[in-house]
């Protein structure tokens, strides 16, 4: 077997704040295999982004206490000196933000940027990295992409902007691609594009890719695996193909709008986004003591649900492939 891109173990974290410690990621495991994308869906507030930020050093020390193992490629992202983790991201962990700007200094040009990002990495003279930046450039859509090495990203487009930082991000031919939310906030032409590249790096290069959104559509037609998260906790996970259409968590079943019919493109083949669940997440500095979906969960029981966790376990519909895992006391209606 392939050794995974990622192996997350039993990652947590808690943040301070001026309301007492916020537990916001709870024991999360998984892992990403070359050229393997798993999807993170789950509302806002469930520990999506922190989760990924924490993978890389990237949440305030003084705030944040991180524990558990991150494996990249073998090397623990969670033990690393800074100064490694500092070159580890890039080669070894790209990342693209939901807002560009987040990422891209707005004093410098977009060809300083990405050939700054690429000549930190690797022994490569400043004409060579520029050939490189343009040619990246052109990969990722941009129309004339010599000339807009030499503009600011205030020049271009939101569309444009979220292509360069998807070109920064790629520079390196990552192992691990890291996308929150990364294309949510473009039009479907764009989005398209954007996921047809990224699928074009991972048959060419094996990047595993960790694909963070609300979007359903998305999803079902990039993921192989998914995991949904609730209050810091991975509630569910499996094949793209167990999760959308055996959903066995109540919460899962919620967001998929408790139909599983509805992953699926409608006759006008729009795919809808996450429907909503009644009520909403607990903060994460006040958790329920047992199942974390409890006060929410429409078909709870009495004590166990209440006061005992459920563990993350495998259920009988797994697919031959891979596990399908869920924590719940009642996996009813699950296939
Ligand atoms: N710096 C911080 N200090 C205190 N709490 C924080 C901080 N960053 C995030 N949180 C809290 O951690 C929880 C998880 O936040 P996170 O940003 O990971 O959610 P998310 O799942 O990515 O949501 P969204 O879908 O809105 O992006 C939230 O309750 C949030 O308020
Ligand atoms: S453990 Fe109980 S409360 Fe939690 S999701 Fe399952 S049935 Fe609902
Ligand atoms: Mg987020």
């Amino acid at each position: 077997m392939t050794a995974p891109v990622l192996e997350v173990e039993e990652l947590r974290v808690r943040l301070r704040t001026p309301r007492g410690p916020a537990h916001v990621v709870n024991g999360l495991s998984y892992t990403v295999g070359p050229g393997e994308t798993v999807a993170v869906v789950g509302e806002s507030g469930s520990g999506k982004s922190v989760s990924v930020l924490a993978l890389l050093g990237l949440l305030p020390p003084r705030v944040a206490t991180v524990t558990g193992r991150a494996l990249l490629q073998g090397e623990d992202l969670l033990t690393m000196r800074p100064e490694r983790l500092r070159q580890v991201r890039g080669p070894g962990a790209g990342m693209v933000f939901q807002d560009p700007m987040t990422s891209l200094n707005p004093v410098l040009t977009i060809g300083r940027q990405l050939v700054e990002g690429i000549r930190a990495h690797g022994d490569v003279d400043k004409a060579a990295a520029r050939r490189r930046a343009a040619d990246l450039l052109g990969e990722v859509g941009l129309p004339d992409p010599e000339r807009a090495l030499d503009r600011y990203p205030h020049e271009l487009s939101g569309g444009m902007r979220q292509r360069v930082v998807i070109a920064i991000a790629l520079s390196n031919e990552p192992a691990l691609l890291i996308a929150d939310e990364a294309t949510t906030a473009l039009d479907v032409t764009v989005q398209a594009q954007i996921i047809d590249l990224v699928e074009k790096l991972q048959a060419d290069r094996g990047t595993g890719v960790i694909w963070i959104t609300h979007d359903l559509g998305v999803v079902a037609g990039i993921a192989d695996r998914v995991l949904v998260m609730y209050g810091g906790r991975c509630v569910e996970d499996g094949t793209v193909d167990d999760v959308l259409e055996h959903p066995a968590h109540p919460y899962t079943r919620g967001l998929l709008g408790a139909l599983p019919d509805l992953a699926r493109p409608g006759p006008d083949g729009v795919v809808p986004d996450l429907a909503t669940v009644p009520g909403t997440p607990p903060p994460p500095t006040d958790l329920p003591a047992g199942c974390v979906f409890w006060p929410r969960c429409p078909v709870r029981g009495d004590a166990r649900c209440e006061h005992e966790q459920p563990p993350l376990a495998v259920l009988g519909t797994a697919s031959a492939t891979l596990p399908h895992r869920a924590a719940t006391w009642c996996t009813e209606g699950s296939s």
